[in-house]
C-alpha cells in the first residue's frame, strides 16, 4: 500500500492506474477510522480493482469554536487499517498541501444545506464540498463511498455531482452502529463513561418514532414533540440542536409523514453532538 502526501503525487498514481485500465474506487475520510469507515472501505474495496483511502481533517468545514484542534487523529492506525482492508493507497496530505494560502473557490448547495446541520454549521458544506470535489478531481473515480450517517451530506454531495455533471457514482452505505444501538462516530471517545451507556437513547427515539409512524401517527409536529419528550426523560442533561422531518432528497421539511421521509437529529450531550438519523416509511 502506498502512503501519499501530495496533490500530485495522488494524481500522478491514479492517472497511472487509469492508463492501464484499471477502475477506482475513492473512501473520503477525516481518519480515526471505525467500524463504520471500515463498512465503506469493504464496499468500494468490492466495487472497483484500485482502492483509495483519504485520510484529511478538513479545516475548511469546522467553524471558528468548532473541535478542529482536538479532533481525534491516528495516522499509524488508520494506515493499518487501511492496508488490512486492501487499500492500494491513502492519501493523508497536510493541510498546506490542499490549501494554497489564497484559496479562493468554494463549491456550496445552499438550497439543501441550509437546514439540519447547516444551520448551527454555516460553512460547514461549503467545506465539505469543495474538498470532495477537489478529491474527486484528483481521483477522478469510478465510484466514491459515503455513509448514510451523515445523510444530509451525501443527499448534498449527490446534488453536486449530478449538477456539475462529475463522472463518479456516489454510493452511499448504511449507518453502522455499536451493539448498543449507538452510530458510530469518531466523535464517540468525547463522551465520558456515564455518557456513553446513556447515549443509546437517542437511537431508542428513533425507533419509538418508526413505531408510531407503524402505528398510523403521521403529523411530524407530534412525532417531533414525542421525541423531545423521550429525550427529555432519557437524557435530561441534553440538548436537541435540530430533530427534523425532511425530504430525503431534497431536505425540504415536511409536515405529514405519509411518503418516505427522513428523520435527522442531532443532540449535545455536554460539549458533545452527536447526529443520527432514520427513514420512516410513510
Ligand atoms: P468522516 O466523519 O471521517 O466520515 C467519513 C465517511 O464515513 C462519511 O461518508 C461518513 O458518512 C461515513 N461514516 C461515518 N460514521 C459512519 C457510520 N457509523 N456508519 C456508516 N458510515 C459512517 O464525513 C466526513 O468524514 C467528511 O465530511 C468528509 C466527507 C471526509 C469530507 O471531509
Amino acid at each position: 500500500m502506498d502512503l501519499l502526501n501530495t496533490p500530485a503525487a495522488l494524481r500522478i498514481q491514479c492517472r497511472q492506474w487509469r492508463k492501464q485500465g484499471h477502475s477506482i474506487a475513492l473512501v473520503p475520510t477525516m481518519g480515526f477510522l471505525h467500524a463504520g469507515h471500515m463498512s465503506l472501505i469493504d464496499e468500494a474495496r468490492k466495487r472497483a480493482d484500485k482502492l483509495v483511502v483519504s485520510v484529511f481533517v478538513n479545516p475548511t468545514q469546522f467553524g471558528p469554536n468548532e473541535d478542529l484542534d482536538r479532533y481525534p487523529r491516528d495516522l499509524p492506525r488508520d494506515l493499518k487499517l487501511a492496508e488490512e482492508h486492501g487499500a492500494d493507497a491513502v492519501f493523508a496530505p497536510e493541510p498546506g498541501a490542499m490549501y494554497e494560502p489564497d484559496h479562493a473557490t468554494w463549491v456550496e448547495v445552499p438550497e439543501l444545506a441550509k437546514g439540519l446541520c447547516g444551520a448551527s454549521r454555516p460553512i460547514h458544506f461549503r467545506g465539505v464540498c469543495t474538498v470532495v470535489l477537489k478529491l474527486l478531481n484528483l481521483v477522478q473515480p469510478d465510484v466514491a463511498v459515503f455513509g448514510q450517517k451523515d445523510w444530509q451530506q451525501l443527499a448534498i454531495l449527490k446534488r453536486m455531482a449530478r449538477d456539475l455533471n462529475l463522472d463518479a457514482e456516489l454510493v452511499g452505505m448504511p449507518i453502522f452502529r455499536e451493539a448498543d444501538g449507538l452510530a458510530m462516530s469518531s466523535r464517540n471517545v468525547y463522551l465520558t463513561g456515564d455518557e456513553r451507556a446513556r447515549v443509546p437513547a437517542i437511537r431508542q427515539g428513533l425507533l419509538l418514532m418508526q413505531q408510531r409512524v407503524k402505528d398510523g401517527e403521521t403529523d411530524a409536529e407530534q412525532l417531533g414533540l414525542m421525541f423531545r419528550r423521550h429525550i427529555a426523560d432519557t437524557l435530561p442533561d441534553a440538548r436537541i440542536d435540530y430533530a427534523a422531518f425532511v425530504h430525503p432528497e431534497s431536505m425540504a421539511p415536511v409536515a405529514r409523514v405519509d411518503k418516505a421521509t427522513l428523520l435527522a437529529v442531532a443532540v449535545f450531550i455536554g460539549k458533545v453532538r452527536l447526529i443520527d438519523n432514520i427513514l420512516l416509511e410513510g
